[in-house]
């Protein structure tokens, strides 16, 4: 293992010890691994995604009740096809292989892979053999499952005895005595019928793990932890206003207090009011210490005459680094050198790579918000949300008894209005661009719709057109409104917003807002749009 991946790993680890008794999934690389281990979560089983390449020791120190093996796009014929340590197979708890992870255990212990005549992808039909499977207890003979593979079982390893089949395929096998279960299909996803029991009677039957995993335990085991860890040292962490960082500050304020210092950076760049409004609730009502710095001018001053897209993000994401290093400096001369940890909302989404089938030679992906700081400022990472998906963050967000308003805030870019405003950022167009934006807002506020959307905002766009206002002709600016729905952000879709919505917003920005005559609606999904502009 590579220095940063044996810090990557001991750190994942760090955070287990006190998660012992739960369930530990194995990467493979499948597209689902992460789908696993929030199954696993939502049945209250701490889960923890693990490379397949760490070792049993590793694995040992998490004191797991079960293993799952994940998924993966590979044949286990590949040259490079991606193992487990074999003796995963002999910790002495209970495994189930979802998919290549069912082909790898077979074939690992002496049964035979092979590509199949017809690969399943998508639906198929599951018939149950009649044997006792714990697994499947008290199943019906037939249900739909879902698969994805090319490959399939077709024989046996010895002490294996088939428990179901596809219509063209082994679809699951046993070996009770051993502990080891293994399914070809995916109990993960929605589309298997029953697969929450076969996960629930894996997790409960099989493993006997507790429930006992949840919001509250989360947060009493990591503020331990992290109380712990930092000692009675200093740390800083960098707020963006959004939830992911607040849970983070929050959490390590509970453990530290005052001793956590955070910093807020007011590029001039974020939404109508929000840099006072967010500091005075980090101070007011979360009781954070925050260093509030208004670097405003600066941003603007350094983003004079930049109208590429790309050029204007670097310049900001570099900036931001510059204003967050030199406040950290002064922090750090006020605390008498004794910062010595940066705390980071990073979620799993974010470090999926570090934590991926490539195991020790994945390259760590850092946080986009203070990304590249770590190098230029020797202080040790906390991550405490480093396993947790957004949903999960905004429950221990409520458990924390963070206010609703910053729990359900639209997700915003890091360089902010600067990517919503195409051409030059001025303070003019800014200032339009605000007002324009806290309209769409607002009225999506009040038709009921800003918690069922993914994002609503406004962009200014440099094109100017003719317009008739009282007497005179006009010739002003454009503000387009996008709505997005999305689960993810990878994919979207643009919301079917009611006609009247439309109307009222469009009549308040040409009415409300000085210099903008003409609104349009963005009807683009991604692919092959983009959510922001630029
Ligand atoms: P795109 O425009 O790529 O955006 O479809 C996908 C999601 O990411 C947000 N976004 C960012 N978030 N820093 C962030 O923290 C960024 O630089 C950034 N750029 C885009 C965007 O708002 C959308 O939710």
């Amino acid at each position: 293992m590579d220095g940063a991946a044996q810090k990557q790993s001991e750190k994942q680890i760090g955070k287990m010890r006190a998660e012992h008794g739960g369930i530990v999934v194995l990467d493979f690389g499948g597209q689902y691994t992460q789908l696993i281990a929030r199954r696993v979560r939502e049945q209250q089983v701490f889960s923890a995604i693990l490379p397949c390449t760490v070792s049993v020791k590793e694995i040992r120190r998490l004191e797991p009740v079960g293993l799952i093996l994940s998924g993966g796009p590979s044949s286990v014929y590949d040259k490079d096809a991606p193992k487990c340590d074999p003796a995963v197979l002999k910790m002495g708890v209970p495994v189930l292989g979802i998919c290549y992870g069912m082909q790898w255990i077979a074939k690992e212990m002496g049964g035979k892979v092979e590509p199949a005549e017809r690969p399943e992808y998508g639906p198929a039909q599951l018939f149950i053999e009649k044997t006792k499977s714990e697994l499947f207890k008290d199943f019906p003979w037939s249900m739909k499952i879902w698969s994805s593979h090319g490959d399939h079982v077709l024989a046996l390893p010895e002490g294996f005895h088939a428990t179901g089949k596809s219509s063209n395929a082994l679809a699951s096998m046993e070996n009770s005595a051993k502990g080891i279960y293994a399914v070809q299909f995916h109990p993960e996803v929605n589309h298997t019928e029953r697969g929450t029991e076969i996960l629930r009677n894996f997790l409960f039957k099989i493993c006997q793990a507790d429930a006992r995993w949840s919001g509250a335990a989360f947060v009493e085991e990591t503020v331990e932890r992290i109380r712990a860890r930092v000692g009675p040292h200093h740390a800083i962490c960098g707020l963006s206003g959004g939830v992911d960082s607040t849970v983070a500050a929050v959490l390590v304020h509970r453990a530290v207090g005052n001793r956590l210092t955070n910093i807020f950076v007011n590029t001039g760049l974020l939404r109508k009011n929000e840099f006072e409004h967010t500091l005075e609730m980090y101070r007011e009502r979360l009781g954070l210490h925050v260093a509030g710095v208004d670097a405003s001018k600066h941003f603007l001053e350094k983003l004079k005459g930049v109208i590429d897209p790309e050029r204007k993000r670097k310049i900001i994401g570099n900036e931001f680094i510059a204003v967050f290093a030199a406040e950290g400096e002064k922090l750090q001369r006020e605390a008498g050198g004794d910062i010595r940890y940066l705390v980071q909302g990073t979620l799993y989404p974010d470090v999926i790579e570090s934590v991926s089938v490539k195991g020790p030679s994945a390259t760590i992906k850092t946080h986009h918000n203070v990304g590249g700081l770590p190098e230029k400022m020797p202080f040790g990472l906390i991550e405490p949300l480093r396993d947790l998906f957004k949903d999960e963050v905004r429950k221990i967000g409520r458990d924390l008894g963070l206010p609703e308003e910053i729990l359900v805030k639209h997700p915003f870019p890091g360089p902010g209005l600067a990517v919503r405003l195409l051409g030059e950022v001025t303070s003019k167009d800014l200032e339009t661009l605000r007002e324009a934006d806290a309209i769409v807002t607002e009225e999506i506020r009040r038709a009921g719709l800003y918690e069922k959307v993914w994002q609503a905002f406004a962009v200014l766009l440099p094109v100017r057109s003719v317009g008739v206002m009282g007497d005179g002709r006009t010739y002003g600016l454009t503000v387009a409104v996008r709505v997005v729905q999305s689960d993810d952000a990878m994919t979207a879709d643009w919301v079917r917003l009611p006609g009247d919505v439309l109307g009222k917003i469009s009549a308040r920005i040409v009415n409300e807002v000085p210099g903008v005559t003409r609104v349009v609606y963005d009807i683009s999904s991604k692919p092959p749009s983009t959510i922001e502009w630029e």
